[in-house]
């Protein structure tokens, strides 16, 4: 099969790194500057003329924060226009698509787990824009996975995992959220599940992927850091002026990832592994 991957941030990563093991399969890495999914001549060229069975879509405007205001043009023109142009395109070339949404589709007020026909209610500009993404991939009548996920970690970008580390090396003490409540995702377990999907050829449409297990932030920062000489204390949101609203409860169900036959790790296993990879790359 022929993949196209669109965005090398953490995600399209670890797309690439996988695919570079499959010898079966051929790939292209393309980053904003050589597909910027944003201008639609560029995305119909380079689509056109590799012609992938599988567009990749690991490509988005991830700054929650700055979409509420500076970032609040570009947040819409990559997460909504972005998505439709490469709909459009895929439809044209008879490819089909993976497109990765977020938690923050939801409003976080539920009291149990999110299932992926719950209501969606955004409520910041970040997941209002996912949320118009979502609908376009599932609108077109392509044949489309959508993965919506949370909290990602990994080896290729900025994280929770590497702030956390980094300000333990210049603080004796932390103080992390702890009315929060989400499910961590290493962007490695998630690209094997999207490719578990395509390889078992699983029911096209909308899935709910992470790390099983829960955690609040000020859990997850306890595990990250719990060789260090660092005192974390937990303290409630209202602590961070964020500008971006921040669900309370994102624990979205994994029962139909599960039902794939995909086993998922636990988050403390997953990280774990993650914090051994990175530990043997380093040394
Ligand atoms: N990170 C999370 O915690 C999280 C949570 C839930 C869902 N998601 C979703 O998961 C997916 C993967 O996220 P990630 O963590 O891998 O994000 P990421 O590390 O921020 O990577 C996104 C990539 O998209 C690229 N990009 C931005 N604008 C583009 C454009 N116009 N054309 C082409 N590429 C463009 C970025 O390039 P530049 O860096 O050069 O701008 C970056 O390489 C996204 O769909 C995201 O919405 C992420």
């Amino acid at each position: 099969m022929k993949f196209l991957i669109v965005g090398n941030g953490q995600l399209g990563s670890e797309f690439e790194r996988l695919l570079k093991k499959r010898s079966n399969d051929e790939f292209v890495l393309h980053d904003k500057k050589t597909l910027d999914i944003t201008n639609r001549e560029n995305v119909e060229k380079v689509i056109g003329a590799y012609q992938p069975d599988w567009i990749l879509d690991a490509a988005a405007y991830t700054a929650v924060d700055k979409a509420e205001d500076e970032g609040k043009e570009v947040n819409w023109l990559v997460n909504e226009t972005g998505t439709q142009n490469l709909v459009e395109v895929a439809k044209k070339n008879n490819s089909k698509l993976v497109y990765v949404s977020t938690d923050y589709v939801f409003d976080g007020t539920n009291k149990n787990e999110i299932s992926e026909n719950d209501s969606v209610n955004p409520q910041n500009e970040y997941g209002k824009a996912k949320l118009a993404g979502e609908q376009i991939v599932s609108k077109s009548g392509i044949d489309f996975y959508t993965i919506r996920t949370s909290w990602v970690f990994g080896e290729f970008g900025n994280n929770f995992v590497f702030t956390m580390q980094k300000l333990a090396q210049t603080h004796p003490e932390l103080n992390v959220v702890n009315d929060q409540t989400g499910r961590p995702t290493w962007a490695k377990n998630l690209a094997e599940f999207i490719f578990y999907l395509i390889d078992n050829h699983s029911a096209f449409g909308t899935y709910h992927f992470s790390n099983d297990g829960v955690a609040t932030w000020f859990d997850f920062a306890s595990e990250i850091l719990k060789n260090e000489d660092v005192k974390i204390n937990p303290v409630d949101s209202s602590a961070f002026a964020q500008k971006a609203y921040r669900p309370k409860y994102s624990v979205m169900s994994l029962a139909k990832a599960k039902g794939t036959g995909f086993i998922i790790p636990n988050w403390q296993n997953a990280l774990q592994q993650f914090l051994n990879e990175i530990k043997q790359n380093n040394d």
